[in-house]
Formats: structure tokens, sequence, C-alpha cells
């Protein structure tokens, strides 16, 4: 990926984590994922009252990325910016709904509000995926 698009995404995930909804935790997450198509989606944790209807920043990105482009909507990035150091990486129930959308290959930024920013493929993040053709009858 272009070091521009890089740098873009990070940013756009710095940003948007201002908007975060976390009156419980205090936790404050942003997520910005581009999609192949070249557009950016952003998303925020959004906690509630009631601690199991919380929503993470990644999820609350892709699910808007699926709600603008429909079924074909394929990852092409994502950044996650936390305030810890180093970097946070996705909980495992957000890297299962990556796994839904992207390659092995796709580039997962982690960055922080101190600008470090750390890159990993995401089939380091989660080797071993349960994926849609799994559910196909053999
Ligand atoms: N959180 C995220 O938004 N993304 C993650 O990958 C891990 C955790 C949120 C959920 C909750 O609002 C807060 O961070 C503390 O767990």
């Amino acid at each position: 990926m272009k070091e521009e698009i890089v740098k873009t995404l990070a940013a756009e995930a710095l940003v948007v984590r201002d908007n975060a909804y976390a009156p419980y935790s205090q936790y404050h997450v942003g997520a910005a994922v581009i999609s192949e198509k070249g557009i950016i989606y952003r998303g925020v944790n959004v906690e509630n009252s009631s601690y199991g209807g919380t929503v993470c920043a990644e999820r609350n990105a892709i699910f808007a990325a699926v709600t603008a482009e429909g079924t074909s909507m394929r990852l092409a990035g994502v950044a996650v910016a936390t305030s810890s150091s180093p970097p946070a990486a996705p909980c495992g129930l957000c890297l299962q709904v990556i796994a839904e959308f992207c390659e092995d290959e796709m580039p997962v930024f982690l960055v922080n509000d101190r600008n470090e920013i750390t890159q990993k493929k995401f089939g380091d993040l989660l080797p071993v995926s349960f994926r849609p053709h799994m559910l196909k009858k053999s």
C-alpha cells in the first residue's frame, strides 16, 4: 500500500477516535478501513450501559463499509487507533469479522496518540481462522 494512503488511513483512525462513546471503560478506539474500491470508512467503539451491547470501533467501520458497498465489499487495509503503547491489536471478535472480508496478506496498521505505528499482516494476527467457504457443503 502506498505510504500516502497508509498515512491517511492512520490519521483518519486517530481523528475519528475523538468520537468514541466510551463512558464506562474510558478506552477510546478509532478505526479506519479502506475497501478495494479505495473508499475509507470510519468507526468508533460505542459502549452501552448494558455492557454486552458495546460494539468495537473496527466492527462499526466494517459494517459502515458493507452498508455502503454491499456484499462485494472487500477490505484492502485496516487502521486501529488507541492510547495503548505499544499500539493495541484488534480483539479476537473483530479479527473474526475482519477475516470475513480480507486476504491473509492485508495490512493492519496499529497506531496510537503518540504517533507510534506498527504494521502487521492480517494472517499474522489471526493465523488460523474460520472462513466463509467452510460453511459450504462438501
Ligand atoms: N474495543 C474496541 O473498540 N476494539 C477492540 O479491538 C478492542 C476493544 C473497545 C470495546 C470497549 O468499548 C473498550 O474498547 C474496552 O474494551
